[in-house]
């Protein structure tokens, strides 16, 4: 009888512990995943509020405009709510998110901050505060404070700061060959100890005033165009999360 019992109790345990391992070791890998994905989809808010800002920005008539961080944050708050249905300061976020999704925030708002003297400056019109150098900026000082990096990357980027890794490169030349898709790209490289995503920015009618034709002829901000047609691809968002530097 004992021995009966221990025979159905010794495999139900083994199989309890096996379970348990597993999901232990994926939850955190799951959590990474969607932070990094997050984290891109908060990046890509905030270039699209610098955007929808766009005309009130390069309005030479107006001086001071009104668009300052607490603005910009409030206004991408509410566009994130909008597209995820979370609120950026929720206690329900994983502790990844949460410990991360705030300092690309403060990032993000410390750039708009950077460019107040420039936004308000009256009788200039394109001031060269556009989603792009906002992009560029707020990656930056974000993966300068984290152990994770973003970058705004393109395979021939106008800034060469944003030029591409090998493994940005290839993924880019494979996503240019193919029809438009809205989803990142998600692969555990290095033994699975590091996550790359790779979130596809495709061109929409709006910029193809600079990235369009005729090209090779310069746009307002002194750089030749690229020949982009609407619905090509303009570059990603590249993020990588090590796991083990936490
Ligand atoms: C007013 C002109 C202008 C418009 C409109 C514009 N861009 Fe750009 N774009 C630029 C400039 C200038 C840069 C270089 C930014 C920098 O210095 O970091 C750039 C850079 C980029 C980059 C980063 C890679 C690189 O080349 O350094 C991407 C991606 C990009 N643009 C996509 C877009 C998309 C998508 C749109 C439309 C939603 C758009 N751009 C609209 C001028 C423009």
């Amino acid at each position: 009888m004992k021995l009966r019992v221990l025979l159905f109790i010794s495999p139900t345990i083994v199989f309890f512990l096996m379970w348990s391992c597993i999901s232990w070791a994926q939850a955190p890998r799951e959590e990474i995943e969607n932070t990094a994905q997050h984290l891109a989809t908060l990046l890509n808010v905030g270039r699209l509020i610098v955007q929808r800002n766009q005309a009130l920005i390069n309005d030479p008539r107006i001086g001071n405009k009104g668009f300052t961080p607490e603005v910009f944050e409030r206004q991408v708050l509410d566009e994130f709510i909008r597209e995820t249905h979370i609120d950026l300061f929720s206690s329900h976020l994983p502790s990844l998110a949460k410990e991360l999704l705030p300092v690309l925030l403060q990032s993000s708002m410390e750039v708009v901050a950077d460019a107040q003297l420039v936004i308000n400056q009256r009788g200039i019109g394109y001031k060269n505060f556009i989603p792009a150098t906002f992009g560029s900026q707020a990656a930056r000082k974000f993966s300068n404070r984290s152990y994770v990096k973003i970058k705004q990357t393109a395979l021939n980027p106008r800034n060469l700061k944003n030029m591409p890794d090998a493994y940005e490169e290839n993924l880019l030349k494979r996503l240019a060959t193919k029809l438009p898709v809205d989803a990142s790209f998600t692969e555990w490289i290095d033994n699975e100890t590091t996550l790359r995503s790779v979130t596809p920015i495709y061109y929409s009618q709006d910029c193809l005033v600079c990235h369009g034709n005729p090209k090779g002829i310069l746009d307002i901000s002194g750089y030749p165009r690229e020949g982009a047609k609407e619905g090509d691809l303009a570059g990603a968002i590249s993020i990588q999360i090590p796991v083990n530097k936490r």
